[in-house]
């Protein structure tokens, strides 16, 4: 293929800027950390584990991710965030008690080396926590110029070429589009007027697009996930992506799903429920930052049943998703699903699900190959929503009237065919006859290359 787009190099260092330096950041920090050592295997991450077909089947060629396009290395990243405690990567990763200590205390310095930034924090929009590490200023602008320092301070200290941001911080209560979201006029006369709308996730996803930043959201709050917003990283050229990792029960369920669709079992319910006990189940008991979750995690089945298409088979489904705050699982969730399908003459059957899982291990993986594939994007000059990457989202961002799409593995080929395309090999569409009928039909353009 000849349209092979220029990337710029990976030159340089790569800073990764986290708000939210909690269970998921410090096991994605330490992780990235073990793996230069040699300490760990990066289990979960396709940009370091996976391969990618090319070309016909017969040809055999498989490269691994990491030899087949320009990303960056691993020893060129360097971490740094934000938070409304204060203490180092260090501490939090022994408090959230995902990590084993023994592997903690290998790459103790380099973690303690990652201390907090003061946050942007209002409690209006995160009811269960409080901390004092927070800044403070006369208006929301005022704030978000706060931040802009940060990133140009972390750029210029750590002699950076680039920096991503990953929003690994609380979920915010559940809040919808209003006026002052519309357009970034309307956007930035509220951070004047301090707007009760726009919540701290914004600011700082507005600074980070001030400042070249993209900004991706791994919690399920609207953030990014606004006109004003996407606007903006339309206009400086600025990659983003959203919402909420996709991890634990909707990433089963978006594996399950797809396969009862393409048998055309029926579903007449679907019953998710969820305990767990690290500091994110304590702010998802609020029942506001509940909503946002759930809204999120409710919205993957009717794109994957398409029940206007299919009345009979899905046009009735009870969907419930509960999550509840249980202590002594600590950050290994445990997931519960119940469904109940229909067969053939409307026989009824049972799939049950106990899904015993780790949050933050199938969290970090994801903010890694987010990290970067998404700053391939932004060398690649590829900007504003990055629908290719739905494959690690729960919610994923779309352009306004265009559909997400969930199915896991139309979302793995979207991606792939992404990369293809983006290095300049042949896109596969998996129909293979030319394996067959060689000329004898005329089908150049469709061929499986
Ligand atoms: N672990 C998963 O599988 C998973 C999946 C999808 C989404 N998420 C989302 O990822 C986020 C992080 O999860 P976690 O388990 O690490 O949670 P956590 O509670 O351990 O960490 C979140 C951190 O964010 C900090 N914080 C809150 N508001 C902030 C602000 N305004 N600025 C800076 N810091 C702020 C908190 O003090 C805390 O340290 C949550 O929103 C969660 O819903 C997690």
């Amino acid at each position: 293929m000849k349209n092979k787009v220029k990337i710029n190099p990976a030159k340089g260092k790569l800073g990764v800027l986290i708000p939210g330096i909690g269970a998921v950041s410090t096991t994605f920090i330490a992780g990235v950390l073990a793996v230069r050592k040699n300490l760990g295997i990066p289990y979960g991450s396709l940009t370091q584990m996976g391969r990618i077909r090319l070309g016909k089947r017969t040809e055999n060629r498989h490269p691994l991710l990491k030899d087949f396009l320009p990303l960056t290395d691993l020893n060129d990243i360097v971490f740094g965030g934000w938070d409304l405690h204060g203490e180092n990567a260090y501490n939090i990763a022994c408090k959230s008690k995902v990590l084993a200590s023994d592997l903690l205390d290998k790459i103790r310095p380099a973690l303690e080396k990652i201390k907090p930034m003061k946050a942007v924090f209002d409690r209006n929009f995160v009811k269960n926590l409080d901390g004092a590490h927070v800044k403070s200023g006369k208006n929301k602008m005022e704030l978000a110029r706060q931040l802009m320092d940060d990133i140009e301070r972390f750029k210029k200290e750590n002699k950076l070429d680039r920096v991503v941001t990953v929003w690994c911080a609380s979920t915010e209560v559940f809040t919808q589009i209003k006026d002052v979201h519309q357009n970034i006029e309307a956007f930035e006369k509220g951070l004047v007027e301090n707007s009760p709308h726009i919540s701290p996730s914004m600011i700082y996803a507005y600074a980070c697009l001030k400042r070249n930043s993209p900004f991706l959201n791994g919690a399920p709050n609207l953030s990014v996930d606004i006109p004003a917003l996407t606007e903006l990283a339309d206009q400086n050229k600025i990659p983003i992506g959203g919402k909420d990792f996709k991890t634990g029960q909707t990433l089963i369920k978006t594996i399950l799903a797809p396969g009862l669709k393409s048998r055309l079992l029926g579903v007449r319910g679907w019953f998710s429920t969820n305990i767990l006990g690290n500091l994110d189940g304590k702010v998802l008991d609020d029942p506001g930052s509940f909503k946002t979750k759930e809204e999120s995690k409710l919205s993957v089945l009717d794109s994957i049943f398409n029940p206007d298409l299919y009345p009979e088979l899905y046009g009735d489904i009870d969907h419930k998703v509960r999550i509840n705050y249980y202590l002594p699982r600590g950050d290994n969730k445990e997931g519960w699903d119940n469904i109940d399908i229909t067969g053939w003459m409307g026989y009824p059957m049972q799939i049950k699900v106990n899904f015993l899982c780790r949050d933050s291990i199938l969290a970090a993986p994801i903010v890694l190959d987010l990290v970067l594939l998404t700053d391939i994007a932004h060398r690649a000059k590829m900007y504003g929503i990055q629908e290719w990457l739905s494959f690690y989202w729960k919610s994923p961002q779309t352009k306004v009237g265009l559909p997400p799409v969930h199915d896991l593995f139309k979302q793995l080929s979207k991606l792939e065919n992404t990369l293809r395309f983006l290095m300049g090999e042949t896109l596969i569409n998996n129909l293979g006859l030319d394996y067959y009928y060689g000329e004898d039909l005329d089908i150049d353009s469709s061929k499986e290359k």
